[in-house]
């Protein structure tokens, strides 16, 4: 019995090294290989202003991301295989990252 614990132990050890499934989803958010999504849709996902400019001398015309913690799983994931944007830009996430960025994204929508 003994035997076996220390045949074992080293198992537990490197399993304690091993990121979770929160700090991969976080990291992938940050860092899709491309500009993080949290630039313009924020940490958590709720969407933000990420610039503003003036039309003319009357109109200023501000450009926002959407909330994107409240999306069907269709939506995102269209969204995301979609070719074009008007401003988002195009990335090459598996449908495991797609899975993944979904699940962060849920745990944050209010
Ligand atoms: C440069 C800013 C920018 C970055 C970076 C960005 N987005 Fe976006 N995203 C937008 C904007 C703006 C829209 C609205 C559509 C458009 O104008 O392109 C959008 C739309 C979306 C939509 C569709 C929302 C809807 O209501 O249909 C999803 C889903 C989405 N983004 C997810 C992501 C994810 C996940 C990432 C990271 C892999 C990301 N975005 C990175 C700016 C950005």
């Amino acid at each position: 019995m003994l035997r076996i614990f220390f045949l074992l132990f080293p198992l537990f050890l490197l399993a304690d090294s091993f990121i979770t499934k929160d700090e991969y989803a976080k990291m992938l958010y940050q860092n899709p290989r491309g500009i993080g999504c949290h630039k313009c849709h924020g940490i958590e996902g709720r969407g933000m202003v990420i610039g503003k400019f003036k039309k003319d001398s009357n109109t200023t015309v501000v450009l926002r991301a959407p909330d994107i913690t409240k999306l069907s799983y269709k939506k995102f994931q269209e969204a995301l295989t979609a070719s074009k944007h008007k401003l988002m830009p195009h990335y090459f996430l598996t449908k495991y990252e797609i899975k993944i960025l979904y699940y962060y994204l849920k745990k944050r929508a209010k």
